[in-house]
């Protein structure tokens, strides 16, 4: 939190043209506050997981482009940072998204005249994410009003981080969670640990900062939660859905949502546009990001003092597998939550939230 006790931004542009971020690579132990100066500072946060979540992910790559643009303004400069940035992570569709906006936008412009428009562009980007989840808030409320009338409270249980931290504000799967809380519903937020990154933690400490009493859980305690009852519902972002509506999110959604079906729990996942890939036809051929076996085999914490450290909890020789995402079919999914509303996760559901988009 800041001393006018407003919370940090997870990106903010500065006066004098950089951008900074909260490494979230140091959550929750520490909130350490980075500039990002230059096209190999934003693709080295992106690759390095400095920032992560798909909304983040695609505006920190508008603001890479800009930065690129703003230290040398002409063609090469612009295909070479774009192509760096659309490296850094495969499976969250913004990152591409974010990149062929900025393009199509200085696409017009003469080179020389594009750097100043690239920083706009980017910073209307975030605007407009910001604006985004407050509308899935809203739009994700409403499914979950009638689900807390019944049970005189709301348990909801997450994976992964899909907050403010994710994004510019709110989040998308966190923000019906907290404007529940903020419309005064009794709320409690079981919150998955997510190995072997723990993006959970990251969840524990934004819950924190604003009030929302919530649990941390092992991944493996979810099924047994839900088939005792313990949630009302599952509520998940994504890093891309297809036009059928399958959705890839972090490793172990696929699972929750096996176990919500099977426990009569419905499970929702909240996305903007921007996560939508209408031209991939289903979730198979979403592209799965291959993380280093070192996430598995070593953990990352703090002593017994607070000093960051590490711990090497499997052999460097024993094989790890590391998919960092897994596909959740559109049957098993109740309702994809938009900023325009809540539809069922098939190409006809999300056609009729997108008509502009037309047959695909
Ligand atoms: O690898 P990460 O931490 O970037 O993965 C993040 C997720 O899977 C989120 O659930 C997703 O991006 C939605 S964020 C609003």
């Amino acid at each position: 939190m800041k001393p006018d006790n407003t919370p940090i931004p997870t990106l903010r542009p500065t006066p004098d043209g950089a951008v900074e971020i909260i490494d979230q690579t140091a959550l929750p132990h520490a909130c350490r506050i980075i500039r990002l100066g230059c096209l190999e500072d934003a693709v080295q946060a992106i690759r390095a997981m400095q920032v992560r979540g798909a909304p983040l992910i695609g505006v920190t790559a508008a603001y890479g482009l800009a930065l690129a643009l703003a230290a040398r303004d002409d063609d090469a400069t612009l295909a070479a940072a774009a192509a760096a940035l659309a490296a850094t992570r495969p499976t969250a569709v913004n990152l591409g998204w974010a990149l062929a906006r900025m393009q199509r936008r200085l696409a017009r412009l003469p080179a020389g005249a594009r750097a100043a428009i690239a920083w706009q562009e980017a910073g209307a980007i975030a605007d407009e994410d910001a604006a985004q989840c407050r509308r899935i808030g809203e739009h994700g409320l409403a499914l979950l009003r009638p689900l807390a009338a019944r049970h005189g409270r709301l348990a909801v249980m997450t994976h992964c981080n899909a907050g403010r931290l994710a994004a510019i504000a709110f989040g998308t799967a966190l923000a019906p969670i907290y404007a529940a809380f903020d419309a005064g519903i009794e709320t409690h937020v079981w919150v998955s640990e997510t190995r072997p990154r723990n993006q959970g933690l990251l969840t524990a400490w934004e819950l924190q900062e604003h009030g929302v009493p919530h649990t941390l859980i092992a991944d493996n305690a979810a099924g047994a939660l839900l088939a005792r009852g313990q949630a009302d519902a599952v509520l998940v972002g994504a890093d891309r859905i297809a036009a059928n509506g399958d959705a890839a999110n972090k490793i172990g959604t696929y699972l929750k949502a096996l176990a919500a079906r099977a426990a009569g729990v419905p499970f929702y996942v909240a996305a903007p546009r921007s996560t939508i890939d209408f031209s991939c036809p289903t979730g198979g051929a979403i592209p799965i990001e291959e993380r280093h076996g070192d996430e598995l085999r070593v953990a990352q914490g703090v002593d017994a003092t607070g000093q960051p450290g590490t711990l090497r909890t499997i052999s460097p020789d024993e094989a790890v597998a590391n998919p960092a995402f897994d596909i959740t079919p559109g049957q098993l999914i109740d309702a994809i939550v938009t900023e325009r509303g809540h539809c069922p996760a098939t190409a006809a559901g999300l056609r009729a939230l997108y008509p502009e988009t037309g047959d695909v």
